[in-house]
């Protein structure tokens, strides 16, 4: 479970936002990094969504990392990026590409990887166990890692690494021991759950950015044959699309600035058609202005947009 202290700070942000530190106008802050060691080789598409990536009965000590996403000003916090993280078992060993001992269950081949999507204030938490290191060889190991690709829903990913402080082989390493990591070498604070620690991430987009590309859907062929009626829409306006495969689906609203509104849905369906209503909300209840929309809908791979109006 997640610390009592760390619990409040998240739900502080989900209520209010207002546990964000705010920075002064204008201060630059450095971007979160890029590893060197870019994303290995144990890297697998399509992990599920899951904030746990462990299961209670896998070896190895509880792990609990949170943190928000933000825009490079450090303070504009960015929603619904994926954050895909995999690592390896108390032992070093990777799932899919190596036979490991296990805790979770036999079915599981995504042991130790998940995606998360960051929520409406940026933030994000995982719970796991911690990785162990692993021999390169020659008597060398890489230092306890974990790997991340953060995919904002406009723009190129972030593919890097965490690590945590105190670790032998920290500055043996290509990656850790790379002076732009340091950010990324984190402290973890025992707690009677296990060990956790906060990772923050520093986008390296602009705050007024458009977290959308209109312009560039990423095409692929889940998504097909996007309806949206009536368009223009008064009260309601319902959305429906053919899935060619059973995918996990985020269909979000965002404004003509491309901020984000509002998540219709955000779970796993079936191959075939669905369908959703939109009644004009924004996410805390109050009823849009009038105006121009978008209508994101994304999968692990490809996000589509389908413009809409509202007319009060
Ligand atoms: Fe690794």
């Amino acid at each position: 479970m997640i610390s009592r202290r760390r619990f409040l700070q998240l739900s502080g942000m989900t209520a209010v936002g207002l546990m964000i530190p705010k920075r002064l106008e204008g201060m630059p802050c450095d971007p979160s990094t890029a590893d060197l060691m870019g994303l290995g080789p144990y890297w697998e598409p399509d992990s599920p969504y899951r904030s746990i990536l462990a299961s209670p009965e896998e070896p190895g000590t509880r792990l609990f990392i949170s943190g928000v996403v933000t825009a490079n000003d450090c303070h504009t916090p960015i929603t619904n990026v994926i954050i895909d993280a995999w690592h390896a078992d108390d032992e070093g060993c990777y799932s899919v590409f190596e036979t490991c001992d296990t805790g979770n269950p036999e079915s599981d081949e995504f042991n130790l990887r998940g995606r998360v999507l960051s929520g409406p204030h940026g933030q994000y938490f995982i719970e796991t166990i911690k990785p162990g290191p692993y021999p390169l060889g020659l008597d060398r190991f890489r230092p306890s890692h974990i790997h991340f690709m953060m995919t904002p829903p406009a723009g190129e990913p972030l593919i890097t690494q965490l690590y945590f402080e105190g670790d032998d082989y920290l500055d043996e390493d290509t990656g850790s021991s790379d002076p732009g990591a340091v950010d990324r070498i984190i402290p973890l604070n025992e707690t009677e759950n296990g060990m956790e620690g906060i990772f923050d991430i520093k986008l390296d987009i602009d705050p007024d950015q458009k977290a959308i590309n209109v312009n560039y859907p990423i095409s692929g062929n889940r998504i097909q044959n996007i309806a949206t009626y009536p368009n223009p829409f008064n009260s309601h306006i319902e959305i429906q699309f053919d899935l060619t495969k059973p995918s996990h689906v985020l269909v979000s609203v965002y404004d003509i600035t491309g901020r984000w509104v509002q998540t219709i849905t955000n779970k796993f369906f079936s191959k075939g058609r669905h369908s959703f209503l939109w009644n004009g909300n924004a996410s805390f209840g109050e009823t849009v202005p009038s105006g121009e929309y978008f209508i994101h809908i994304q999968t692990a791979n490809e996000y589509q947009l389908k413009s809409i109006t509202f007319l009060k």
